[in-house]
């Protein structure tokens, strides 16, 4: 069985990666170069269909068994299923501003501009703090129990980047990253 927090932490560098990939299109919209569209509209869909849906879900039911364990977690715990709220209301809204864009409806560029700094900042501060503060709390405090019960919460878990589950829709966010090639949710 894989370790569930070395998992956890390979979801991260992938989404990790994303936004900085992410990063360089916003940079080239900025500068009033062409960004790819279709690959900034992959990542954040994605983050959507697979963060959204699988990611953070699971993470809450780890954060549950950890504030049952130490009832001190129960604020930093509560931000994060805060931000868990505001990514995907962040997520929702860039991806509204893309469509825009690829409908050729007019759309201020500040606007684009705005959800995408949003966005990475919030993403980027919440992917810290489950590393930085989470994460350890959960490996010094949980217990196999626990882990197995975290699990148990969420099943069926649907990776569009992954094997089987693989989507044609991500060709062109998939030629940008390599995944790791153990990363197995059911491990
Ligand atoms: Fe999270
Ligand atoms: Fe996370």
């Amino acid at each position: 069985m894989a370790e569930p927090l070395a998992l956890w932490h390979a979801d991260h560098v992938v989404f990790a990666r994303l936004l900085d990939l992410f990063e360089t299109q916003v940079a080239a919209f900025h500068a009033g170069e062409q960004p790819n569209y279709q690959l900034m509209t992959d990542i954040v869909d994605y983050l959507q269909q697979y963060g959204d849906r699988f990611h953070h879900p699971r993470e809450e039911a780890a954060f549950q068994r950890l504030v049952a364990r130490d009832p001190d977690m129960r604020l930093p715990v509560n931000r994060l299923l805060q931000e868990h709220r505001v990514i995907a209301r962040a997520g929702a809204e860039m991806l509204e501003r893309l469509g825009e864009i690829a409908d050729d409806v007019m759309t201020e560029r500040a606007a684009v501009e705005t959800a995408a700094a949003t966005y990475l900042v919030y993403y980027r501060h919440h992917l810290s703090t489950e590393e930085g503060s989470i994460m350890p709390r959960a490996k010094a405090l949980l217990t196999s129990d626990d882990w197995a019960a975290t699990r148990e919460a969420v099943r069926d878990i649907l990776d569009p980047l992954r094997g089987e589950d693989f989507d044609a829709r991500y060709c062109e966010m998939r030629k940008y990253i390599s995944l790791h090639p153990n990363r197995s949710h059911e491990a």
